[in-house]
């Protein structure tokens, strides 16, 4: 199992002033947008990898002053389907919890480290959807069974559909 870092989320105070200065200091394009659940605050997607929907996320949950926790969650990628039950046999020998949440992009865990930081081990699917979008999926299941359930459950997102026809829209969007 070998992990490449992939994004990073971050809880922010001010939404629009955190998003000026990614975008238009340091380069970013937004990829995605949208409410993290009913009634929730919304998520910010930025990008400047097509290949990647997001390197950065930011989520307006802070409402503390100070310097608090920022970070929501760090994120890496495995290579295979098997990298994930490898991670899940080693979390299940810590008796740590994780919860199986996949974005129809991703068949991901979402888990903590000793010191309480978020974490999420995640597996590419082949798709693409719209973000923000999760459903809990069955971890029992094998690779095949795995990607049938996310074919099912999120095949009706108006924006389902081959990675790579997405990745080259997001070329096209932000030259
Ligand atoms: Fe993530």
């Amino acid at each position: 199992m070998q992990l490449t870092w992939s994004h990073a989320v971050l809880n922010v105070k001010d939404a629009p002033k955190m998003l000026d200065f990614y975008t238009n200091t340091l380069g970013f394009s937004i990829s995605d947008r949208g409410p993290i659940a009913e009634d929730g605050p919304d998520i910010i997607f930025l990008s400047q990898n097509h290949n990647e929907h997001h390197q950065l996320a930011l989520v307006a949950t802070r409402e503390d002053e100070g310097p608090s926790n920022a970070l929501n969650h760090m994120a890496f990628r495995v290579q295979s389907f098997e990298d994930l039950q490898t991670l899940q046999s080693r979390l299940e020998a810590l008796e740590q919890k994780f919860l199986p949440l996949s974005h129809g992009n991703t068949l991901s865990f979402y888990f903590s480290d000793p010191e309480g930081n978020g974490l999420e081990v995640f597996w590419d699917t082949p798709w693409h959807v719209s973000q923000p979008s999760g459903a809990v999926w069955d971890n029992q299941m094998d690779e095949a069974a795995a990607l049938a359930w996310v074919e099912e459950t999120f095949g009706q997102d108006p924006q389902f559909g081959r990675r790579e026809e997405s990745a080259q829209e997001f070329v096209n969007r932000t030259r």
